[in-house]
């Protein structure tokens, strides 16, 4: 009886005999994740989060079902925490257990910035791929990883688009998102390749399935995180993983403005200073209302290529391409640059061209065409700010009153010909690469991919039409 007794007593507090199994490591391992997960509830985790189930309408290709939402569980009030994550409990870089995996990375990526010096590769994106990349595979390795439960529920993780059949392939030739298919094999690849150069992986390297399995969790679990306040201005948001079970069944909104971001931030509590990444509420929201997170910044076609869905409403439209005024630099400090700032066209991303399903440009386009074709032809004047409203507004208004009329109406003729030159030639070559026999073949398939494929396709056509219209109609 005497050794019975002992083995209870060596138990950590907090833990009834009855979780441990019969296997005597299990239990330990079990032990050390659930000390783990009660020693981050005392740094401060805590989700105010419960499961429910709510129903879906049929829409974009997928039948009506019911699906997991995570909702409030309790009232939050603005400026409190919906979320409250310790940064030990985040997949990063920086909170990785593996030490020497660390180091090495953290030299590799960011003081010999290897990747720019072999690739020229200088995005950030590949960067933080990478970053997150080999921390996650060297957690799912390890049998003890405190994560287990969320690496075992992401074990079938899968990009969309890397999962079609050469005939779902045809599908999306032609469309906004043609390259998608080989973007993401391209990130697989460089998680691949660039394991054979780290020691860390020199004993076991890095296997198609994990280096396939690391971009989907990324993709799809990566969530952007904004900096501490005092570090806004110097270092970019960065994308972390957050692996806890709850979290996986958090839905996606295509609104920044309804999904919440994370931010990281020092809390006081009490005495002690906690370090977490926060979901803070920006208004009071009652007990039961669903909280989402942002997927990035995904028209519906490319939500489809990167997840296998769509959103019934997106305010990122379809299309992509970027219209680089002659004027405009990627240089911050290029002459002529801070004017387009002031009207927040400080990113390419402001010159793409996208286009709801009834055909209208996003504002950010017409404002930033608008502003550059003022610049690039000399017509631009600082009292430009004042007219934000009139920068935003499209279609334009049949007649302007102000005495600059000849310009504002030469610029916006410029804006709507490259508006109906680029949904023209979308147009033709989406009708150019489908044939009528894959166009039968899949407006009647029954497989839900297939469905989803077509869908989009179909909103692409219907998308570049209705902007022909919409620009065909604005007189000149
Ligand atoms: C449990 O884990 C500790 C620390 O890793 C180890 O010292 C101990 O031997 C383990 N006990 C059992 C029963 O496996
Ligand atoms: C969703 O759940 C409700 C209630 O449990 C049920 O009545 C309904 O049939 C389900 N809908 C689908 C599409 O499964
Ligand atoms: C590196 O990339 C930049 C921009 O992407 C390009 O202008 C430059 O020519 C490239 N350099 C080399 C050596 O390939
Ligand atoms: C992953 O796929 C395997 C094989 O289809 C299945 O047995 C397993 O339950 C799946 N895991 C999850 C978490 O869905
Ligand atoms: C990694 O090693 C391979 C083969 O030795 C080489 O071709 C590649 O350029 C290296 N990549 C990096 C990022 O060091
Ligand atoms: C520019 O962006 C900032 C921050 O997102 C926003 O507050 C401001 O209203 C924007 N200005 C214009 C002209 O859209
Ligand atoms: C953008 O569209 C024009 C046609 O309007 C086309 O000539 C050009 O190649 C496209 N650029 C990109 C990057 O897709």
């Amino acid at each position: 009886m005497m050794w019975i007794f002992l083995v209870l007593l060596v138990l950590p507090s907090g833990l009834s005999s009855d979780s441990c199994p019969a296997n005597g490591q299990a239990c330990n391992q079990s032990a050390k994740r659930k000390a783990f997960w009660k020693s981050m509830r005392q740094e401060g985790l805590e989700l105010k989060l419960r499961r429910k189930t709510v129903e879906e309408k049929a829409f974009g290709g997928q039948p009506a079902h019911n699906r997991t939402a995570m909702v409030l569980s309790d009232d939050v009030f603005y400026g409190r925490a919906i979320m409250k994550i310790p940064r030990q409990a985040v997949l990063t870089l920086e909170t990785t257990r593996e030490e020497k995996l660390r180091k090495e990375l953290t030299g590799f990526l960011f003081e010999k910035r290897k990747l720019e010096m072999l690739y020229n590769i200088s995005s950030e994106d590949y960067t933080h791929l990478l970053s997150l990349a080999y921390p996650l595979i060297a957690e799912r390795r390890n049998p003890e990883s405190v994560f287990h439960e969320w690496l075992k529920a992401t074990e079938n993780a899968s990009v969309f688009a890397l999962q079609l059949t050469h005939r779902q392939k045809k599908v999306l030739t032609g469309t906004t998102v043609e390259d998608a298919i080989q973007e993401m094999a391209y990130r697989k690849h460089l998680i691949l390749d660039t394991a054979s150069n780290l020691t860390f992986f020199k004993k076991k390297s890095v296997t198609q399935a994990e280096a396939v399995w690391a971009l989907a969790v990324i993709m799809r679990h990566g969530r952007v995180v904004h900096p501490y306040q005092d570090q806004r201005d110097v270092r970019n948001p960065r994308m972390y993983i957050f692996p806890l079970p709850e979290l996986l069944d958090v839905a996606m909104h295509a609104s920044p403005g309804v999904a919440i971001s994370f931010q990281e931030e020092v809390i006081i509590d009490g005495k002690r200073e906690q370090d977490v990444v926060v979901q803070i509420a920006r208004r009071d929201m009652p007990k039961g209302e669903e909280i989402f997170v942002w997927p990035g910044r995904l028209s519906n076609s490319e939500m489809i290529a990167r997840h296998g869905f769509s959103f019934r409403e997106n305010p990122i439209g379809i299309g992509r391409n970027v219209s680089q005024p002659p004027s405009w630099s990627e240089n911050k400090n290029a002459k002529g640059r801070k004017e387009y700032d002031l009207y927040n066209c400080s990113s390419l991303e402001a010159f793409e061209m996208r286009f709801s399903a009834e055909g209208y440009p996003m504002r950010n386009f017409v404002r930033c065409y608008r502003v550059s074709w003022f610049i690039t032809n000399g017509w631009y004047s600082p009292a430009l700010k004042s007219r934000m409203r009139e920068l935003n507004k499209w279609p334009p208004p049949e007649k302007y009153t102000k005495s600059d009329w000849l310009s504002w109406t030469q610029a916006d003729a410029e804006v709507n010909r490259a508006i109906l030159e680029y949904c023209q030639s979308m147009k033709q070559q989406l009708k150019d690469t489908m044939d009528s026999d894959t166009a039968e073949d899949f407006r009647h398939s029954k497989d839900p991919v297939d469905r989803v494929l077509w869908h989009m396709r179909s909103e692409e056509s219907r998308t570049f039409k209705n902007c022909i219209a919409v620009a065909k109609k604005i007189k000149m």
